[in-house]
């Protein structure tokens, strides 16, 4: 920790001068995320709470997508990113020009895309979801049919949930997308009574094998409130990293994957990003209309 002393001071005074409030995502390394963040969540609540931020800068501590889903929704604030390059395997799967081909192919199926993905895509789409909110997404529709992209394994997840039929994509994450049924039982079987958690973008016999399944905001209140002596938390590793300072009786076991794209986001680079105003994240104005139309019906349900 004395080693990131010194950013961590520097980050706080940046941010009292500059007007600035830093959102991280729960995959953000502890140090980022209890050091110096304002506002913490899975990628619903960081939407949610970025249409509500009172400041002149947004940094977001998480990946591409996100910072263009905060500038989408504050279109007259800076938001910053410390390192463009933090992408996603989702977001890079598919393209605008991809979702005309399955609308074409599909005609009439309504787009409902992952928010892991470019705002382009959001454009062309006519609704967002998170994996927190996916079910009540697809449900809110009223539809026989929809086209879920671009995570497969999501859409999978979502259609044994709810009974509607999901055409979906080949995209993936490549964190959750390395976790296997197998994983699961031999957890259980070298940890009899262990408590597993699985995100909704594992693979759907993961899920199935899995006591329950949700997003990183789901799966840190679970934890919060039902403390249970043992879990595993199949998803990003600074998940339990975050969730395990304030909860010493809990024992988090792994195995866990770590995304190189959220590990990006270090704490010197938020604070040059701070201090020389880099790099901001902006969204063509046309493509924002649309974009911003798609996230918006989503919060509003
Ligand atoms: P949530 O935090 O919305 O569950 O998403 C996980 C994720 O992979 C974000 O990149
Ligand atoms: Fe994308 Fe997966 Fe990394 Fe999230 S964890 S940013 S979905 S690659």
């Amino acid at each position: 920790w004395l080693s990131h002393e010194a950013d961590v001071a520097a980050i706080l005074e940046l941010k009292r001068c500059r007007n600035a409030v830093i959102l991280a995502h729960n995959y953000q390394t502890p140090e980022i995320f209890h050091g110096v963040a304002d506002i913490v969540g899975d990628s619903l609540a960081l939407a949610r709470k970025a249409a509500e931020v009172d400041a002149d800068i947004i940094l977001v501590a998480g990946v591409h997508f996100m910072a263009e889903t905060a500038k989408l929704l504050n279109p007259e604030k800076t938001v910053l990113i410390s390192d463009l390059n933090a992408g996603c395997s989702l977001a890079e799967s598919i393209t605008p020009e991809d979702i005309a081909l399955l609308r074409q192919a599909h005609p009439g199926v309504p787009v409902v895309t992952y928010v892991n993905t470019s705002a382009a895509v959001k454009a062309a789409s006519d609704i967002c979801c998170t994996s927190g909110n996916a079910k009540q997404v697809v449900e809110s529709l009223g539809a026989p049919k929809v086209l879920m992209i671009p995570d497969e394994y999501l859409a999978q997840n979502v259609a044994r949930e709810t009974g509607v039929e999901v055409i979906s994509w080949h995209g993936h994450c490549e964190v959750h997308e390395l976790f296997s049924a197998q994983d699961v039982r031999d957890l259980r079987e070298v940890h009899p009574g262990i408590t597993i958690l699985a995100h909704p973008e594992c693979p759907p016999q993961v899920v199935a094998e899995a006591d329950f399944a949700g997003s990183t905001a789901f799966m840190t209140d679970f934890v919060r409130e039902r403390k249970p002596s043992r879990i595993v938390l199949l998803t990003e590793c600074s998940m339990s990293d975050n969730i395990a300072v304030n909860l010493p009786d809990v024992e988090f076991v792994r195995p866990c994957n770590l995304c190189p794209h959220m590990k990006r986001i270090t704490l010197a680079g938020i604070r040059e990003a701070l201090q020389w105003n880099r790099h901001e994240v902006t969204v063509d104005p046309e493509i924002a209309v649309a974009a911003r139309r798609a996230v918006e019906r989503m919060l509003a349900i």
